[in-house]
């Protein structure tokens, strides 16, 4: 059993992303945005103007490292490097998002991000954000949690989200995109969004930051997980 990995699946917008970097910061470990990954493979393929249903194949063999790194910024946010270059501004915005949800249904594509995803996994340990982490990716992990929250609350975080980072967006469309995102993440048929095995669910609607993180603190002292300091 890898007790070593910590895992947060669960729906966009319930404040998965901030409580697992909060967590891997305290706690010393490696983090792993997978959401992230999908949209700089996304990114890349719009950028290489390749067709995605018959050029896919070679796209992904064309690339021999697929070099994307995570490092905390002065805000104590996660900056997503490729090959040295910051792709934050290009990778947050709701296209890409759509870009990612939909090659996130291609098989080769999960199989090649498996890859990637895997090589996080090093001491003293990792803290992994996405829809299969816990179900498929890392499925031995000590600690998983589900994360869920209505629709109209997860689509008001996302506009204030976007706002903060000077992108521009809409409320209603951002729930109806959010809704399709869901759809696709929830029914596509491999790995689909589930809630994984012995997961601990938080509904976060109604939820502070503080109070989340609270109790992912509390669940993380009581876990098997081997702390830094042991
Ligand atoms: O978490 P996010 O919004 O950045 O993820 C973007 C898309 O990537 C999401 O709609 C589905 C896909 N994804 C996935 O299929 N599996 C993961 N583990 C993470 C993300």
């Amino acid at each position: 059993m890898n007790t070593n990995v910590i895992t947060f699946d669960g729906y966009s917008g319930t404040g998965k992303g901030t409580i697992s970097i909060m967590l891997a910061k305290k706690i010393g470990f490696h983090y792993l945005d997978s959401g992230a990954l999908y949209r700089t493979l996304a990114y890349k393929i719009i950028e290489s103007k390749i067709n995605p249903k018959s050029d896919l194949t070679k796209f992904l063999v064309s690339i021999d490292n697929f070099d994307v790194s995570f490092i905390y910024n002065k805000d104590d946010q996660i900056d997503v490097f490729y090959d040295g270059k910051c792709l934050n501004s290009f990778i947050r915005d709701e296209n890409t998002a759509k870009a990612a949800s939909e090659i996130a249904k291609n098989n080769e594509v999960r199989k090649f991000l498996e890859k990637y995803q895997r090589l996080f996994e090093k001491p003293p340990g990792l803290v992994a954000d996405g829809r299969d982490m816990g179900s498929k990716i890392f499925k031995n992990a000590g600690l998983k949690f589900f994360f869920v929250a209505n629709l109209k609350k997860r689509a008001e975080r996302r506009y204030y989200q976007l706002k903060n980072q000077g992108i521009s967006a809409n409320l209603p469309d951002l729930e109806d995109k959010l809704s399709i995102r869901d759809m696709n993440d929830t029914t596509r048929s491999l790995s689909p969004l589930v809630k994984p095995e012995g997961a601990i669910e938080i509904d976060t609607s109604d939820l502070t930051i503080t109070k989340v993180f609270d109790i992912v603190m509390k669940e993380f002292d009581k876990s098997n997980i081997i702390k830094n300091n042991e």
